[in-house]
């Protein structure tokens, strides 16, 4: 259990002591993944169901990888080559993997909601690992685990001192891009205000939901005036998946205005400001490479994160046993 919830749909459900819970524990995860033998016997015996309906690359290896690390099987299913392209519906496929006995399924859909709709349906413990443009749950907790990190690193504290998760409090962090259509940007509103920090999202205004407001976001539409005094900036990738007619001329005007290239970052970001992307990249689009591989990004600390951030959520929902983290 995650607090009160045998599931994990969305940060909107989470209150700041529940997420703070899975922060904390994917602290000492992230001890057990930096060990030169990365095993531990927690979660054996125990099995975890990846069923995956759209492509990713971190997400469902970092899954595995935390099932894996944490000694529980790790089964992974894509929708390419399953029953589904003879028909079968996603109740139905839900169901019979259920019937396979695992602990946790781990559910990434194009539609909005689909995993909330498997969590009715199954006895066993469901994590959304995105849902259209709904919620990435998983990646909100790991942005806020490497924004914590370094805001920590950033205080002073030396390279090895864990992360300080009382730092968000008058921290701004800066949202770019196609908000719209971003389950990274809704999850990052629903967890990091809990926190304590403040968010800013900029982009075109065809890609500004309407009301985000609502939501505690401050609205730019100039990236320089959104990115003035910020902590940390995430870049988003232009979700053309979701997109139907194009919201945007082109990508070159895109990238001219809400882009952002080595020139802008000394420019206009603080030196202590960091820049974070879910991945994956469109390089010379949202990032330009010296940006995207610069010593100002964090980008590869969230993959990594990414483990330990899943290994807290499957131990929580799995019901590890003795605590042999
Ligand atoms: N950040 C993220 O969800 O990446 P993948 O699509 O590769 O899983």
């Amino acid at each position: 259990m995650i607090g009160r919830h045998r599931h994990l749909i969305g940060l909107e459900d989470l209150s700041r002591e529940e997420i703070l819970e899975v922060l904390k524990l994917a602290v000492s995860m992230k001890e057990v993944l930096r060990r030169p033998l990365k095993k531990v016997p927690t979660l054996r015996g125990k099995a975890v169901v990846n069923l995956f309906f759209e492509a990713s690359t971190r997400t469902r290896s970092s899954f595995e990888t935390a099932a894996k690390i944490l000694s529980a099987d790790a089964l992974n299913w894509t929708s390419a080559g399953s029953s589904v392209t003879k028909g079968e519906t996603l109740v139905d496929t839900a169901r019979n993997l259920e019937a396979m006995r695992p602990d946790v399924l781990v559910i990434r859909h194009a539609a909005s909601g689909a995993p909330r709709l498997v969590a009715e349906s199954v006895a066993c413990s469901v994590v959304s690992a995105g849902d259209g443009a709904h919620e990435h749950p998983s990646q909100g907790l790991l942005d806020a685990f490497t924004l914590a990190e370094h805001f920590t690193r950033a205080s002073g504290a030396g390279p090895e001192a864990p992360p300080d998760f009382g730092l968000f409090a008058g921290k701004t962090v800066v949202i770019v891009g196609d908000v719209s259509h971003s389950r990274v940007a809704r999850s990052g509103l629903h967890c990091l205000p809990k926190l304590g920090a403040r968010v800013r999202v900029c982009g075109p205004p065809t890609m500004i939901p309407a009301g985000i407001e609502k939501l505690g976001a401050e609205v730019h539409y100039s990236l320089q005036k959104a990115v003035e005094g910020a902590d940390a900036v995430m870049m988003l990738r232009i979700q053309h998946e979701r997109i139907g007619d194009p919201l945007i001329p082109n990508t070159r005007e895109y990238s001219r205005l809400w882009g952002l290239n080595a020139r802008k970052a000394a420019d206009w970001l603080t030196p202590q400001c960091c820049i974070l992307h879910p991945g994956p990249i469109n390089r010379g689009v949202e990032l330009s490479p010296d940006v995207a591989d610069g010593p100002r990004s964090v980008i590869l600390d969230q993959v990594q994160n990414g483990v330990a951030v899943r290994m807290a959520i499957l131990y929580l929902l799995a019901g590890g046993g003795a605590a042999d983290v």
